[in-house]
């Protein structure tokens, strides 16, 4: 490959690459919410009742963490269509190989969905502290479950090398040197969008972040310092699984990466984790997180997030044969629907206004 991603595929191959990546970017915005806001809280309660009553940020997150879910796995619906257009004999494989293992992401979701409600019930509240403890603990550890299943799955769809043994063995278990520390980059990168996102939050629901009142701190730490704490170590972790990651990968999909397909990319994404490691510095020290500073912030998450989905976009295709795929890609463009999508678009639409309003009303 000679050209920037998306460039030099053909153009329905690049058309469902553009979707894949945009759509994609979109549920990690929300999944990281929820994978990281998961992890704050599960050892956030360790702190107990006194200490987390003053904590802001797991207020927010009790809160809005069931409809961040929502959102994170609706967000996951559209990457899954495309996922399957591209790569439909890899993604399939896999899925297949890992059968009920791969199945289980479905009732663990479920489970951590309810207890998500459980958590901000009023009934968990009329209970002993102790109890928010292992709940918080089961829906991180069943979040935690399901990013793993969706990075083991992913990188068993690339390794076709693995098919046969696995299919011959019976196991519905993936292992490669890949699995940990690419599951680090997403787990630790989450953090990075949890500290944005909560930012946001937080201003939107009147907390002070331009000037903090003295005293209300955790563990001595002010809110907008907890926060820098949470970005900054995510950002660290990214560098240091990005790193141990690299590290796995073979020749060839480096070259991809630092060349002309991926380079650009990756100065990108490095680029976005230094603006935001700087921004979140300067609020450590000075102890107060003004807008221009928020903003800055917020553009680096962004640019690092899109590049590190378009990244993970030329692992994959360095690795499979994309060019033996344009057919099957040329194909699927010529199947239309349009006015099938605009009727039931326009009835999804309607059904949201009515919800909303049907809520707004109860409020
Ligand atoms: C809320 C819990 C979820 C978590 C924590 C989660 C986590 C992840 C992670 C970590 C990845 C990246 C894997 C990698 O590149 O190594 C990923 C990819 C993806 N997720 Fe999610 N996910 C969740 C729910 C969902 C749901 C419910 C859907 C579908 C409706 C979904 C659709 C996808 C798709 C399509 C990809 C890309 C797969 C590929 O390119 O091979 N996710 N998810």
């Amino acid at each position: 490959m000679t050209e920037v991603f998306p460039l030099g595929f053909p153009p329905a191959t690049c058309f469902y690459l553009v979707l894949l990546v945009a759509t994609l970017v979109l549920h990690m915005v929300f999944m990281h919410y929820v994978l990281a806001g998961a992890a704050y809280l599960a050892f956030g309660r360790f702190m107990g009742p006194k200490r987390c009553a003053v904590c802001g940020w797991q207020a927010i997150l009790i809160d809005w963490l069931p409809f961040a879910t929502g959102l994170a796995i609706t967000a996951g619906v559209a990457p899954l269509l495309f996922v399957q257009i591209l790569y439909q004999r890899e993604f399939y494989t896999a899925n297949l190989l890992l059968s009920h293992r791969w199945m289980a992401i479905l009732p663990v979701l479920i489970v951590c969905f309810y207890l998500l409600y459980v958590q901000k019930s009023a009934w968990i509240t009329r209970r002993a502290w102790f109890w928010r403890i292992p709940v918080a603990g089961v829906v991180f550890a069943g979040f935690a479950f399901i990013a793993f299943s969706w990075t083991e799955n992913h990188l068993l769809s690339l390794d076709a090398a693995a098919w046969p043994e696995l299919y011959g063995s019976g196991s519905f278990r993936y292992t490669s040197s890949g699995l940990l520390p690419r599951l680090g980059i997403w787990f630790f990168a989450a953090f990075t969008t949890l500290a944005v996102e909560l930012a946001w939050q937080g201003r939107l629901l009147g907390m002070k972040l331009v000037q903090p009142p003295p005293g209300v701190a955790v563990m001595g730490l002010s809110a907008v310092r907890r926060l820098s704490l949470t970005a900054t170590s995510g950002g660290l972790g990214v560098l240091a699984c990005g790193t141990a990651y690299a590290w796995t990968l073979p020749g060839e999909t480096t070259r991809a990466l630092t060349g002309p397909l991926g380079g650009a990319w990756l100065v990108a994404a490095v680029a976005g984790l230094a603006v935001q490691l700087a921004a979140w510095a300067w609020v450590a020290v000075q102890n107060r997180f003004p807008l221009p500073l928020l903003i800055t912030a917020t553009a680096g998450c962004l640019v690092s997030l899109t590049s590190g989905v378009v990244l993970r976009e030329v692992v994959r295709v360095s690795t499979v044969d994309i060019k033996a795929l344009a057919v099957a890609h040329a194909e699927a463009a010529t199947i239309g629907g349009l006015p099938v999508f605009l009727l039931f678009a326009a009835v999804n639409a309607a059904a949201i206004v009515w919800c909303i309003r049907t809520a707004a009303r109860a409020v």
